[in-house]
Parts: structure tokens; C-alpha cells; sequence
């Protein structure tokens, strides 16, 4: 069950993604690791560092739980300190520094550690915790340098109150309640794993607005856009309106890499759910990232969205190809056999008349397939993964996903990334999102397209993936 080109763990358990920072050539992936177990407990911030996002290197873990004050270390971030605010390392030699929350039976507090070897090792700062509010529901804390206000801001989820709360700091030890957002959009579960960053239309006006993403957990990952001064958050939208950043049920706790080089805005997520995370049947590691993926606001029809498209470097992945221009669907099919592989990608546009429907096969067997299916009549997409192989391991598994995407000018985009137990469905641009986990009792990944209805395919580009 191991991916071709999605990260893993060596051995044990791994949830949320942590401490995404970009420092001297590496992109760091720290992570919640249990280094005992497949199974949550015992949490430590595993690590591992790429310079492409594709290829990683495992290091040693880097973030230690405390077992005689029985504190673990839960989820946070970590960002340059280039101004050396920290006084900890000097301006030719920036400290790394890590958010991260200490959690123990009685409290959740923010705490610091800091690093002068390019990540390789870790000392918490002597004033820990840096911020405690005495609560037991205070985690997950996103530092980051704002640019205007010259000066650190931390966004900490309070789960149980639905809200996101901004903490400032100059040197990082002496922090400042700025203001709290929400309660907001969904609230069915507790909030948790805030992100905060800021993106520039991609209407060509330069305008910015901010991303304010939170996780709910039990509506997933939602996001809000609106302006940040650096003291409070506020959204465009009424309190109501809710933003789902992937209709899929595997994308959680995502978190966007902090000092990524040219400008960049890219984002990973723990692709999985905690419906069933702790049952998946993988062995000796469980849980997965999803994809990296390139961040952009749209303007479009008078609103603003959110759209997120895999990372241009996956293209240096592709083996053997295809690609069909206004073909038939006997071609289309005929070239579609030729191609398989554990993993591929699928870039297909479609015109589609207003009753048509699709279904794309993805390792059709006697008793088993994974169907991206749309239906133009309710403009509805879906990944039916309710036959996709082993789906009996949790009751919660089984199922269909859907997600509203109205065709574009009659024509359906769709761009699939399909690994060995993974379905990550990129449609409208990256507008509509939908990544699921599959677990396929075959590993070799084959496609095959149905329609009813009038279809066209107007361009067909597939790889394999190495
Ligand atoms: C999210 C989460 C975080 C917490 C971590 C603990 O998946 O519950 O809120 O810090 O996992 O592992």
C-alpha cells in the first residue's frame, strides 16, 4: 500500500502535517507522529525534508513528548526568524523557530523551540509555555511574520468556542491578545488547526485578500476570505455563509508552508478522516499526506474562491503518455487501455449537453471500481468509492462524495491524481475539489470512460506517474 508519490511516514502513526517552513534550498514536513504505535497516542513531531516536494529524505524525530510531565506535543507551525527578533541566532545564521502546543490531562498552552542546524535539532525555549490561558481546549498555533505591522502573529484555535484567537509578539516571548474570529460558517464539531495567509486575485487588479482557513471536525476544512491589519480578521462574508475547501472526505488539518521562495503559496493536508484514520489497512505506517498544492484566489462572477491546483513539479513525475485532441470515445478508450500504472494523472476536458453524464472508471474489476462520475442535469460531481476494493475495515468508509460544479461554456475540466490508495479530483480550474482514499485490492491503476447523452472529449493529456 505504499504511495509513488505521496508521503508516507517510515513506520507508525502520522496525522496533521506541522511546522511547514521553506529554509536554505529544503521544504520541512514535520509531522504528528506516535513512534510507537499505528495508532494516536503518544504524540512527537516526526521530520522530513525535500527540495522539490516530491522526493523526501526522513530525519530523526525532531520534537520529543515529555513523558515525565506526561506533555505531549501537538500540532503547530514554524517560520524563519529573519530578523532574529529571537536573539538566538545571528542575521547571516536565522534560527528556524516552532509553534507547537504542549497538551497535558490538565492544559493546552503554546510553546517555542528553536533551531541554529537547518532543522536538524530542536531546544525549547526556557520561557515556555509563551502564551496559557489556563484552558484545556487552546491548540494548533500558526506563527507567522506580519510584513506590515513588522512584528510575529500567532492564530490559536479555541475548539470548544468555534474561534480562531490572534495573538502579536516583537521577539516572540511576550505575546499580546490582538482579537478573536468566530463562531463563523460551520460549527457542527470543534475547530481546530487555524492557517492564516494572504493571496493576490488572480484578476490581474493586485488587489489581496486573506485566506483564513479552520477545520471543523466534523464538517472538514472550511475557509473564509476577508482583509487582516495585523489585530483583526474580517470577513467578507456574512457568519453564515460556508466555504468547503474539499468535498471529498480525506483532506484535514492542512497547512501552508511559511517563507516558500517566489512567492509561492503551497499547501499539503493529512489525507485521511478521523471517522476511520486509526483503522486504515495500512502496514507498518498509517496515514498520508495529501499532494502539495499551488494556493490562488479567483475572482469569478462577482465572487472570490479559493482554488487550489496540484504543484507544477509533479510534471517532472510523468512517464509514458497520452494525449487526444477532439477524439472519439473508441479512441479515446483504446488509447485509455493502453495506459496503466500504480499511479496516473488525467487531465480531461469534455463538452457535455445538458442531460449528459460521465463516468470515469478508475481499476474496473469484476466486483471492483473507483467512478468519478458527473451528471450535467444537477451539475454534480462525484467519487463513488463504494465498490473501490476494501471498504468493510469501518463502517464509516463506505460511500459517495458530491460537490456542485456547473459546466464552464457546455465543457467539464477534470484533473485526476490517482495513486495507489488515493483519488484526488481537481475540476473547474481547482475550484471544486474532491480527495478521497481507496483501497484497491489491485495495485495497477487502469481508466475507461462512459457517457450518456451527447459528450465530446475536446482534449485528453494522461501519464503514468514514477
Ligand atoms: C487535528 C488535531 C489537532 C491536535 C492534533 C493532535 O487532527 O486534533 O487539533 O493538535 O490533532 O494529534
Amino acid at each position: 500500500m505504499r504511495p509513488v508519490f505521496h508521503f508516507t511516514p517510515p513506520a507508525n502513526w502520522m496525522n496533521d502535517p506541522n511546522g511547514l517552513v521553506f529554509f536554505d534550498g529544503e521544504w520541512h514536513l514535520f509531522y504528528q507522529h506516535n513512534p510507537y504505535a499505528d495508532t494516536w497516542g503518544h504524540m512527537h513531531w516526526g521530520h522530513a525534508v525535500s527540495q522539490d516536494l516530491l522526493h523526501w529524505t526522513h530525519l530523526p524525530i525532531a520534537l520529543h513528548e515529555d513523558l515525565v510531565r506526561e506533555a505531549m506535543i501537538f500540532s503547530g507551525s514554524a517560520a524563519v526568524d529573519w530578523h532574529n527578533t529571537s536573539h538566538l541566532g545571528n542575521r547571516n545564521q536565522p534560527p528556524l523557530i516552532a509553534a507547537y502546543t504542549e497538551h497535558t490531562k490538565h492544559e493546552q498552552a503554546q510553546c517555542l523551540a528553536y533551531s541554529t542546524d537547518r532543522g536538524r535539532t530542536w531546544t525549547p525555549f526556557a520561557e515556555n509555555p509563551v502564551i496559557a490561558i489556563g484552558a484545556r481546549e487552546f491548540r494548533d498555533p500558526k506563527l507567522f511574520w506580519h510584513t506590515s505591522t513588522q512584528r510575529w502573529v500567532m492564530a490559536c484555535a479555541l475548539p470548544d468556542q468555534h474561534k480562531v484567537r490572534f495573538y502579536a509578539s516583537a521577539d516572540l516571548r511576550h505575546w499580546q491578545w490582538l482579537s478573536d474570529f468566530g463562531p463563523a460558517g460551520a460549527v457542527q464539531g470543534v475547530w481546530e488547526c487555524p492557517d492564516l495567509f494572504p493571496l493576490t486575485l488572480d484578476d490581474g487588479s493586485g488587489q489581496q485578500r486573506w485566506v483564513l482557513k479552520v477545520d471543523d471536525t466534523q464538517f472538514g476544512a472550511q475557509y473564509f476570505v476577508g482583509h487582516f491589519d495585523g489585530e483583526v480578521f474580517l470577513c467578507d462574508d456574512p457568519p453564515t455563509r460556508v466555504r468547503q475547501i474539499d468535498c471529498g472526505a480525506d483532506f484535514y488539518a492542512a497547512q501552508s508552508w511559511n517563507d516558500a521562495p517566489n512567492r509561492r503559496h503551497v499547501w499539503l493536508a493529512w489525507m485521511n478522516n478521523w471517522a476511520y484514520a486509526q483503522r486504515t489497512p495500512t502496514t507498518p505506517w498509517r496515514g498520508m499526506m495529501t499532494a502539495p498544492r499551488e494556493l490562488a484566489l479567483q475572482r469569478r462572477d462577482g465572487e472570490i474562491y479559493l482554488v487550489q491546483r496540484p504543484i507544477a513539479e509533479l510534471a517532472h513525475l510523468r512517464g509514458a503518455g497520452l494525449r487526444c485532441i477532439n477524439a472519439g470515445f473508441e479512441q479515446v478508450n483504446r488509447q485509455l487501455s493502453e495506459l496503466c500504472g500504480v499511479a496516473l494523472e488525467l487531465d480531461l476536458r469534455l463538452k457535455c449537453a445538458e442531460n449528459a453524464q460521465v463516468f470515469l472508471s478508475i481499476r474496473r474489476g469484476a466486483a471492483e471500481e473507483t467512478i468519478v462520475g458527473y451528471r450535467a442535469d444537477q451539475a454534480q460531481l462525484c467519487i463513488d468509492r463504494t465498490r473501490s476494493g476494501n471498504v468493510a475495515f469501518a463502517p464509516q468508509f463506505d460511500g459517495l462524495h458530491t460537490a456542485i460544479c456547473p459546466l464552464r461554456e457546455g465543457e467539464l475540466h477534470l484533473h485526476v491524481l490517482i495513486d495507489l490508495h488515493s483519488v484526488e479530483l481537481f475540476a473547474d480550474g481547482g475550484r471544486v475539489i474532491l480527495s478521497d482514499l481507496v483501497f484497491p485490492t489491485s495495485p495497477e491503476a487502469t481508466l475507461s470512460l462512459e457517457t450518456q447523452g451527447l459528450v465530446s472529449v475536446t482534449a485528453l493529456n494522461a501519464w503514468r506517474l514514477g
